[in-house]
């Protein structure tokens, strides 16, 4: 196989680069990134290092693609990946990056007859109806009813039924934007398609940021100190999110290369699921475990715009179809995470505290 991975030198691009070629050695793989994110490019020498060659290019500009041929996968993993991104100035990045750029890969994939695997995100339900979920408050986090009055809902989180109308931010507007696009592909050129949507992936080599990258952030500033907010919902910190570690989304999508059939022209909600869920205020106790310090945190208690309370993939779909289970739980996640902050303290520290 000759995979091209854009967005290759990011956290998600970067790790399904190096786990695939570690797994087969004979995978041909390119990573394509216009190194936009800051910190993706001390991710070249690793893909060096594991035999995945670099280009430098921009899934905006077309042309840029003219360098690759004969390639058999796009895995499409770049973009500006912020929920608050284009909220102030210009969308013109997010809009060109997100949108046309997936088309731009698109293209590429009709042109080789190449298969095509998208990293999409839970960002393109519905704010409003995720607003408007039932929850109750516990003592350290909120807790989904069972009895729900949406489709899609249940306390084991959102299934893909779960509404996308109504607003969802500009980033998950053109998430559902490019799936919209890949579903017409599919179906008039005979393009194979997967779409996974993922909810927050983390693990090692993600360059945690206020705007994206929470549990990376997180640890970051207990492991060198400085002080963080929980921002919204009453200023507690008792808003939930299922995490996934990367190594396990690197296994789904190995599985998904070699069994494309069963995944062929669907949707899939991806991520750690309730099991693997936490809260802020869990986070907080978790990482001080690790860490062994504590640090200062404020309660803003004002909503954050395109903040929500609650979400928690409802995986069920992608586990019957792939049989498929992530593997590490949080504290897994978080150890993996504080080992690398460890390794690479002098490097990381200049980016992440
Ligand atoms: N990390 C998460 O929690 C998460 C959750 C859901 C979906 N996703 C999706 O997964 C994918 C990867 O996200 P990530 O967390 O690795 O983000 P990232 O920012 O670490 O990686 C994205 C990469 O894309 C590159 N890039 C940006 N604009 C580009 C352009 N115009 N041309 C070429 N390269 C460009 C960046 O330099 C970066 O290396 C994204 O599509 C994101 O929307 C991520």
């Amino acid at each position: 196989m000759r995979i091209l991975v854009t967005g290759g030198c990011g956290f998600v691009g970067s790790t399904i680069c190096i786990g695939l070629k570690e797994k087969y050695r004979n995978f041909e793989i390119i990573a394509f990134d216009n190194l936009k994110r800051r910190g993706s490019e001390l991710n070249i020498p690793r893909l060096r290092e594991h035999e995945v060659s670099f280009i430098h290019g921009d899934v905006r500009i077309a042309s840029d693609f003219d360098r690759i041929d004969d390639i058999s996968v796009i895995i499409d993993a770049s973009a500006e990946p912020s929920v608050l991104a284009g909220i102030e100035g210009s969308t013109d990045y997010l809009i060109d990056t997100n949108f046309s750029g997936t088309i731009n890969c698109l293209n590429l994939a009709r042109k080789w007859k190449a298969k095509f695997i998208f990293l999409s995100t839970s960002r393109v339900y519905s704010i409003p109806q995720l607003e408007h979920v039932r929850y109750v408050e516990d003592e350290t986090r909120f807790r989904l009813l069972a009895d729900q009055n949406c489709a899609g809902a249940s306390d084991n989180g959102f299934t893909e039924d779960f509404p996308t109308g109504g607003y969802r931010s500009l980033y998950g507007t053109t998430k559902l934007a490019s799936e919209l696009a890949i579903e017409e592909y599919h179906h008039l050129f005979g393009l194979d398609t997967i779409i996974n949507r993922c909810g927050v992936l983390t693990g090692p080599y993600q360059m945690g940021k206020v705007d994206q990258g929470v549990v990376v952030l997180w640890m970051a500033r207990h492991f060198w100190p400085k002080q963080l907010k929980y921002i919204g919902f009453g200023g507690t910190g008792k808003q939930v999110r299922d995490i996934l570690h990367i190594d396990d989304l690197v296994s789904l999508i190995d599985f998904q290369l070699s069994n494309f059939d069963l995944f062929n022209g669907q949707v899939f909600n991806i991520g750690g699921g309730l099991e693997v869920s936490i809260s802020l205020r869990e986070l907080t106790a978790m990482c001080e475990e690790v860490t062994g310090n504590k640090i200062e945190i404020i309660g803003q208690p004002e909503n954050r715009v395109a903040d929500i309370p609650i979400y928690i993939a409802d995986t069920t779909k992608v586990f019957r179809c792939a049989k498929w289970q992530p593997k590490k739980g949080v504290m897994e996640v978080l150890k993996d995470v504080f080992i690398w902050l460890s390794n690479d303290e002098t490097r990381l520290k200049e980016l992440l505290s």
